[in-house]
């Protein structure tokens, strides 16, 4: 089975820090609430202090703007933050419109995109037709969103994979992760990426505990909890 690649899903910069040390971790996903909630005031000056600490591993920064030209100034710059920066691109705006004429005209310019918020087979394959194989690019499927909502992410994602087969530029990303298991799931469809919230990539670092153990945890666990509420009957 190909490596699905582990990236971390955070913009906080202690947390990059301490997690762009990990070997199991790959690069590093940030979107504008990320941002937001990591207290960024100046999104280019805390983009740019990301960008000191993840100087190797790929890092994805967002566009923000609603307006499509707009999304465009700030994707050129943007790119001219960094090697490893691959500009994301929401799939359309807030308007429905679809960013088609602006991903081929990035990917023309042979900058590396992630294009994001995407839950459809149509928007994958719509997407897939605007990417070359000559730059790096990656398609962001929102599974977590979408199981939130009682739908199920796994036949999208492997639909997915199969129309981007021929092109091994193209990677599909698993996002928004909401537990470990997911990332087994992500393996198992050939998912080429998945971008996890740091907690659960440490979960998924102590994968491998047998039942025979778990039983005995779960056991164990609920011991210590009556012992400390002193329970009795
Ligand atoms: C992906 O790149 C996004 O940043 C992320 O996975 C969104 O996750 P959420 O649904 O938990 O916000």
């Amino acid at each position: 089975m190909p490596k699905t690649k582990i990236f971390c899903d955070i913009a906080d910069s202690k947390t990059i820090k301490e997690f762009n040390k990990k070997t199991i971790v790959d690069g590093f996903t940030t979107n504008p609430s990320l941002m937001r909630k990591a207290g960024a005031k100046s999104y280019e000056k805390y983009s740019k202090l990301l960008l000191k600490i993840c100087k190797k591993k790929p890092i994805s920064l967002e566009v923000f703007s609603d307006n499509i030209n707009e999304m465009e100034k700030q994707a050129l710059i943007i790119n001219t933050w960094g090697k490893n920066i691959y500009v994301k691109i929401p799939v359309i705006n807030s308007k429905g419109k679809f960013t088609g004429q602006l991903i081929k005209r990035l990917n023309k310019k042979k900058i590396k995109l992630n294009i994001t918020a995407v839950y459809t087979v149509s928007q994958v394959k719509k997407i897939n037709k605007c990417l070359d194989n000559r730059t790096k690019s990656i398609i962001s499927i929102f599974s977590g969103r979408m199981a939130d909502a009682g739908k199920d992410p796994v036949p999208i994602i492997k639909k997915a994979v199969q129309i981007t087969n021929g092109k091994n530029r193209v990677e599909i990303l698993w996002a928004s992760t909401r537990e470990p298991y997911n990332y087994v799931q992500a393996q198992k469809l050939g998912c080429q990426i998945i971008t996890v919230p740091p907690k659960i990539i440490e979960k998924i670092s102590n994968f491998g505990k047998s039942f025979d153990q778990l039983t005995k945890d779960t056991v164990k666990g609920f011991l210590v909890d009556s012992r400390k509420s002193n329970f009795k009957i």
